[in-house]
């Protein structure tokens, strides 16, 4: 996830024949890519523009385009319940997470969520994320790694209900099963005025976390749910599509106040 253009061996890209067929691929010398529209030789890829396409074997035409996050996070292999982009886009506007920022997260799952924070908190930022299933974390590595963002991150084996090591930390990110054990750590970890955000799929746990919130020493305290629904335009017939994601889990907001 660099800034340059041109697709250099070794990097990630996302090969796009339509809407639905679409992949991650690791552009390796020498290498071929297999799919049902033939074979693509990945040496044909090495120094095009991002944006530029290459043929298959059978002459169809596929896009060379770097991944975005939102790519990357619904391509990489997941073996919890991850953050959708929808939910992540608020987390990242309402906390104010950018370039360094020191931020503290629990769990860390398969690395969804870690992989968007390491993207937008460089370079200067960091992240800490927190686990207690060795398997989920070995899994988080190995996705963060491909997304070249490993530098960016530090993985603790570890149960955050216990206690943050950190201190001074600008904001605390929880999507576990008992936030509202954490609340009274995440206040000792953040810097005055830091953000903390929980994200629960039930109504039970996000009453919860605020109550504790609200008896620990946080302000602006809020919780929202987020829709997002698919338009589909088409000529004398755009409408919305028929199906929907209608939930996913509730995000609360809130600033550590003195
Ligand atoms: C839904 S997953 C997180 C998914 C992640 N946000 C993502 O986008 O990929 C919840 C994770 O929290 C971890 N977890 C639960 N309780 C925890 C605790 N007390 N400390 C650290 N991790 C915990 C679980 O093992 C699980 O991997």
């Amino acid at each position: 996830m660099s800034s340059k253009n041109i697709v250099d061996e070794g990097d990630l890209i996302l090969l796009v024949f339509d809407e639905k067929r679409r992949w991650l691929v690791k552009v390796e010398k020498d290498k071929e890519f297999h799919t049902h529209k033939g074979v693509i030789k990945l040496n044909d890829v090495i120094g095009k523009t991002y944006g530029s396409s290459v043929k298959s074997s059978t002459g169809a035409k596929f896009r060379v385009f770097k991944p975005l996050p939102r790519d990357y996070i619904l391509k990489m292999r997941r073996i919890t319940q991850i953050i959708y982009p929808k939910d992540i886009g608020l987390i990242l506007l309402y906390s104010g997470i950018g370039p360094g920022w020191k931020v503290v997260e629990a769990g860390t799952g398969s690395g969804a969520l870690t992989v968007v924070l390491a993207y937008y908190v460089r370079p200067d930022g960091h992240i800490y994320t927190y686990e207690v299933r060795e398997e989920f974390q070995k899994l988080a590595i190995k996705n963060i790694k491909n997304a070249a963002l490993e530098k960016y991150v530090t993985f603790k084996l570890k149960d955050i209900s216990e206690g943050i090591d950190e201190r001074n930390v600008d904001a605390v990110i929880l999507d576990m099963a008992t936030p509202w054990l954490v609340v009274p750590h995440a206040y000792e970890a953040l810097k005055e005025g830091g953000s903390f955000v929980s994200y629960s799929p039930t109504i039970e746990q996000v009453q919860k976390t605020v109550f504790s919130l609200l008896k620990t020493g946080f302000f602006d305290i809020i919780t929202i749910e987020c829709f997002t629904r698919r338009i589909l335009v088409r000529e004398g017939k755009t409408r919305p599509a028929t199906s929907m994601i209608s939930h996913t889990g509730y995000l609360t907001f809130a600033r550590k106040i003195t």
